[in-house]
């Protein structure tokens, strides 16, 4: 039986990983927030989040650097993707074999590195739909509701289910999943459709309702690769399934719109670029989605 449960340690607290850590201390577990990189933190620090009522919460977390690492028992990754393997580099050899890994970002392809540099520890997988935003280094929103799965990425997480049932009490619509990668590779579609198309065009989410035959050839060009997954669903599913997204986040920029208009890196790499790896190794063409790439790598500054 895995013990510690309530003492997460956030590696990443960003706009997802602040209001995540805000959540879990209002539910009574123990918060600590990891930086691997150099970045100082002034000491004591008090953070500030607001729930989707409106309502301001303070909670004042333990703050860990890397030589922390051997008292970590629960970490969880809210970097953005192709942070990840910089983030969690400086604790290989350092983080005990028994804590288990969560990862959770917007797109795939981090678990195979995390695999090999801590091949014993558990690994988790997380994907959520939950909206989060940073005010500030040390304010967050919770800006949107949504589900939240968890699941196993190898043998040794099965022991941890009853993380689901933990997160679920800090969290609503939480849940666990043995088949965590095909709920990965939902929101996979979902973003290599929405966030491309509105990151080139600058609009937000809902303009792609009057761009239905677009996102309908993207979904199409998807279909053979989605099967080969063992994801089911046919054209219409997955038309339907990107379009209710885009209705109930009209009003939103998505992250790759925001990430661009910023000058930040996107998560392309993550999200269309994994996508194309994918493909090429089952030797299946996705021209639409290759163009997508070029343009975005195009506008991302340098
Ligand atoms: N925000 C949302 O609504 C939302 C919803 C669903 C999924 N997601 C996904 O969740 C992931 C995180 O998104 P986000 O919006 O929270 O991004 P974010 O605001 O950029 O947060 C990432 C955080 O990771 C920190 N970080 C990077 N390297 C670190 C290190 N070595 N040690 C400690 N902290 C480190 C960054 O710190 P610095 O700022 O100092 O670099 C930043 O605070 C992304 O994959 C995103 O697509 C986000």
């Amino acid at each position: 039986m895995p013990r510690h449960l309530d003492h997460w340690t956030l590696l990443g607290c960003g706009a997802l990983g602040g209001v995540l850590a805000g959540l879990l201390a209002e539910a009574g577990n123990q918060v600590s927030l990891l930086r691997t990189n150099d970045a100082e933190v002034r000491l004591p620090l008090q953070l500030s989040w607001w729930d989707l009522q409106g309502h301001e919460h303070h909670f004042e977390p333990d703050f860990l650097q890397t030589k922390d690492a051997a008292n970590i028992r629960l970490l969880l990754v809210t970097t953005k993707a192709y942070q990840v393997q910089s983030a969690l580099e400086p604790l290989i050899g350092q983080l005990p074999s028994a804590t288990p890994i969560l990862l959770l970002h917007n797109g795939m392809g981090t678990e195979s590195w995390v695999r090999r540099a801590f091949p014993d520890n558990p690994l988790l997988l997380m994907v959520t739909s939950n909206g989060a935003l940073r005010l500030g280094s040390e304010a967050f929103r919770h800006t949107g509701a949504g589900e939240t799965w968890i699941g196993p990425a190898n043998a040794a997480a099965r022991a941890w289910q009853p993380l689901a049932e933990l997160l679920a009490r800090a969290l609503p619509h939480a849940g666990w999943s043995e088949a965590i990668h095909h709920k990965q590779w939902e929101k996979l579609v979902i973003n290599a459709v929405i966030n491309p198309l509105t990151a080139l065009s600058g609009e937000r989410n809902g303009s792609l309702l009057q761009r239905q035959d677009e996102v309908e050839a993207l979904c199409e060009e998807l279909l053979p690769l989605l099967q080969r997954h063992g994801l089911s669903g046919d054209l219409a599913y997955w038309r339907d399934k990107v379009l209710q997204v885009a209705r109930l986040t009209a009003d939103n920029y998505s992250s790759m719109q925001q990430d661009l208009a910023c000058g930040r890196p996107s998560e392309i790499d993550f999200i269309t670029g994994f996508v194309l790896r994918e493909a090429q190794e089952a030797k299946l063409h996705l021209p639409l989605h290759q163009q997508l790439y070029q343009a975005i790598k195009a506008k991302e500054t340098p």
